[in-house]
């Protein structure tokens, strides 16, 4: 199955999620739904509201709590994307100018604000402890992960295993709690919800080495964002941290102060670029990717043959595949 299929299938679920998404981000302060929309209709791709759809469908579960459950999991994304624009000052997001920079910070950490309490009055009205549990533990971890990469900014010193540590903290948990919730709801047996979040957790990981792999190849226009943001962010990720470990005396010096900021020329940025291009960084990160994925569809393997699960098996290779 082709990913384009897989939003066909789920087209008119996707599309209640959004009446959802409309209707719960309303409030009588107009600036509220104004920021909400301007990140929430910038074309994102809905993918942990899909996930979740699509684990409740391959567990059995048709009823309708899984379309207010999919939004929670697009406001607790919507919410952290608008905190972590703040916290890393970006200029854009999904090519259009990050919330911060229209209404800047304090709006953009309110209405993330908003968002979050929102997504837990949803789940206060779904009355659901287990799912109430999953997502309560997954936010607090999400948070634990951003403070971490935080205090390992602007430093080489950071290794691959804390790197890893990082991404799965800050990105995988919610698209492996997509997963898992879905089983939950169709009350499948806990060795399902456990395979399902297993799952999540590697297509989050592969999600984000792709991501942190297409920092340093997407051009503006391709990807919405600017080659090399996380290095001038002071970001050290995978393509980086593989380069350095090959680099010689004078490589690490360059991406050691580059990292840092300090007495950053002009041309660093660019020479850091070349030398994670020689030691190929950026394919050592999406090599890593790959075995997520394998790894991944092999938690997928056991459930017996259904279109939701050529769905899921189309979601892992399109992670990995949009390339640029
Ligand atoms: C994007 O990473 C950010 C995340 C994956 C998670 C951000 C999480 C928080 C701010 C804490 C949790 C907050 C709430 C409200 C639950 P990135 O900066 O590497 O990617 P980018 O290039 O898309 O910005
Ligand atoms: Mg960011």
């Amino acid at each position: 199955m082709e990913i384009q299929e897989v939003f066909g299938l789920y087209e008119g679920d996707l599309k209640r999620v959004e009446r959802y998404l409309e209707d719960q981000q309303q409030s009588y302060i107009q600036l509220i739904p104004e920021i909400a929309n301007h990140i929430i209709q910038s074309g994102g791709k809905r993918l942990r509201p899909l996930l979740l759809l699509i684990a409740s469908d391959l567990c059995g579960y048709e009823g309708k709590r899984r379309y207010s459950l999919a939004s929670v999991m697009e406001f607790i994304h919507t919410a952290s994307l608008l905190h972590d624009d703040v916290i890393d000052r970006a200029d854009m997001r999904r090519g259009k100018d990050a919330a911060n920079r229209v209404w800047g910070n304090s709006a953009s950490v309110l209405v993330g604000d908003y968002l979050y309490s929102k997504a837990f009055k949803m789940l206060a009205d779904d009355e659901d402890p287990a799912v109430q549990k999953l997502l309560s533990t997954t936010t607090t971890t999400m948070v634990e992960g951003e403070i971490s990469q935080l205090v390992r900014s602007c430093s080489i010193e950071i290794t691959e295993k804390e790197y890893l540590s990082v991404i799965e903290r800050k990105t995988a948990v919610l698209i492996s709690a997509s997963c898992a919730i879905g089983a939950i709801l169709a009350g499948a047996p806990e060795s399902d919800i456990e395979a399902l979040a297993r799952f999540g957790m590697r297509l989050g990981m592969a999600f984000q080495l792709t991501d942190d792999a297409l920092d340093y190849v997407a051009s503006e226009k391709e990807f919405g964002k600017t080659i090399g943001k996380d290095l001038t962010e002071g970001k050290v990720t995978l393509p980086l941290i593989g380069a350095y470990k090959k680099s010689s005396p004078e490589e690490k010096e360059l991406i050691r102060k580059t990292v840092e900021g300090k007495n950053v020329l002009n041309d660093d940025i660019a020479g850091v670029i070349a030398v994670i291009n020689k030691y190929e960084g950026i394919g050592y990160t999406l090599d890593m990717a790959d075995r997520f994925i394998k790894e991944g569809k092999a938690f997928i393997g056991p459930f017996k043959d259904s279109t939701p699960k050529d769905a899921f098996l189309a979601i892992a290779d399109y992670v990995v595949e949009r390339r640029l």
